[in-house]
């Protein structure tokens, strides 16, 4: 009879085996290593997983994490608008002679930036903001392949469980879909905008729509790899367990959130208001919060309330994440789930502290980049700890 723990098989016989005393048994259970594996199964439970394939899967979390590490300088750098054209093919060549060069320079000439923001550019400076999109760019190509060829591999040699299609359909739908919003993000600031007195911008509900996408492939990369890749490490339950991992489960969230909410305060410029903290200048809560109509524009369009949210959101994700960690230190746990909730306990103090910073020194490039890092490490240690959790929950509910 198997059993299934954590998407894991195990023999039933394993758990039962009259020869074993029960506590042996029990710790057998809890660490499949080599040496004590109790039945044959156990070793198809191992082979399910596959080293190479939690790899190749780490590897393209690190990629994504790279593009959004590369997209927020291309963003910090205003040189997000400087390719006022998308190509999947053409674009892959830049301009490689002084002629092309100049066409592709007097095409950015007619954009709205280059008019209202970078009117005294030369060539040279040109070629700095251009050369940075295209990294953006080629590296999101990059990310492509690096997924689609393996894939095939991989499915062509029956390394991926059938009951994982899904999953990999919806990577490749995420990855397509990723390709072309970044294009429609950039189309936004080709824009002429309403007011004479706006800056051209990419819109701030695109630039969140990019990174949620970017942010749910990571996640969804970086999960699976640790499916494949962690060693199946269960351990008994305690009462505790169950209010810690739904902890765990609203650390990520608020991670999550906060970090869509970020987005609004980078695409609104609105961390270059009130740079002050805790107060926002002599307010707690400044007057005109609730100046626009209606009311819900607020939220999305008012660069007061944008920061005044992602300030709130900023602590409460603090909060719980240390409420997490404190349950952490009174249940007992593996080593591994100990280790994750204190990682993601300083993280959240380090990322709260990067915020203030950026906040407080008017986003200079460096803090800025960092913070938005910092938002993805701090979201795989809240994935690592839940991850950990997951085993020790299944493995519970089937001794008792
Ligand atoms: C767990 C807490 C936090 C997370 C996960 C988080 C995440 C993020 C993310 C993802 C961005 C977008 C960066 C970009 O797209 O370039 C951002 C922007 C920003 N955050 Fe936070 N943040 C947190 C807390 C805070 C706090 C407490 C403050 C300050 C009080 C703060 C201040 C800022 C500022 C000023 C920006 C705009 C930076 C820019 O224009 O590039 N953050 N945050």
């Amino acid at each position: 009879m198997l059993m299934r723990f954590g998407g894991s098989l195990l023999c039933r016989g394993a758990m039962r085996h009259p020869q074993i005393p029960a506590k042996q048994r029990l710790s057998q259970l809890l660490f499949l290593q080599p040496k004590t594996r109790t039945c044959s199964t156990v070793q198809n439970v191992q082979s399910a997983k596959s080293r190479s394939v939690g790899l190749w899967l780490a590897g393209c979390s690190g990629m994504v994490a790279g593009a959004v590490l590369l997209g927020g300088i291309t963003r910090l750098t205003e040189s997000g608008l400087s390719m006022v054209n998308w190509s999947l093919i053409k674009e892959m060549k830049p301009p490689s002679n002084q002629q092309e060069w100049e066409e592709e320079f007097s095409r950015y000439q007619q954009s709205p930036e280059f008019q209202a923001l970078h009117s005294h550019f030369t060539l040279e400076d040109f070629k700095r903001i251009f050369y940075m999109e295209w990294a953006h760019r080629m590296w999101g190509r990059a990310i492509g392949l690096a997924y689609f060829i393996p894939l095939a591999y991989f499915v062509a040699r029956g390394k991926i469980a059938k009951t994982d299609y899904k999953r990999h359909g919806a990577f490749c739908c995420l990855l397509l879909a990723q390709g072309g919003y970044g294009w429609y993000m950039v189309k936004s600031g080709l824009k002429k905008p309403e007011r004479d007195t706006d800056m051209p911008r990419v819109s701030q509900y695109r630039l969140a729509g990019h990174l949620f996408l970017a942010f749910l492939l990571y996640s969804g990369f970086l999960w699976t790899s640790m499916s494949h890749l962690k060693r199946d490490l269960l351990f008994e339950s305690h009462k505790n367990l169950k209010r810690l991992r739904i902890l765990a489960h609203i650390s990520k969230a608020m991670v999550f959130i906060t970090a869509m909410s970020g987005a609004f305060v980078a695409g609104l410029d609105a961390g270059l208001i009130y740079n002050s903290f805790p107060k926002m200048g002599d307010f707690w809560v400044p007057p005109e919060i609730l100046d626009f109509d209606p009311k819900w524009k607020n939220f999305f369009e008012n660069s007061t309330t944008v920061q005044f949210d992602h300030r709130i959101l900023g602590m409460s994700t603090l909060t719980i994440i240390s409420s997490t960690w404190i349950m952490s230190r009174f249940t007992p746990l593996p080593k591994r789930a100990k280790l994750a909730a204190s990682c993601l306990m300083a993280m959240a103090l380090f990322q709260v502290h990067l915020g203030i910073t950026t906040l407080k020194n008017y986003v200079p490039i460096s803090t800025a980049s960092m913070h938005q890092c910092g938002s993805l490490v701090a979201l795989s240690l809240a994935l690592w700890l839940s991850h950990e959790l997951k085993g020790i929950k299944r493995v519970a509910r089937k001794i008792k």
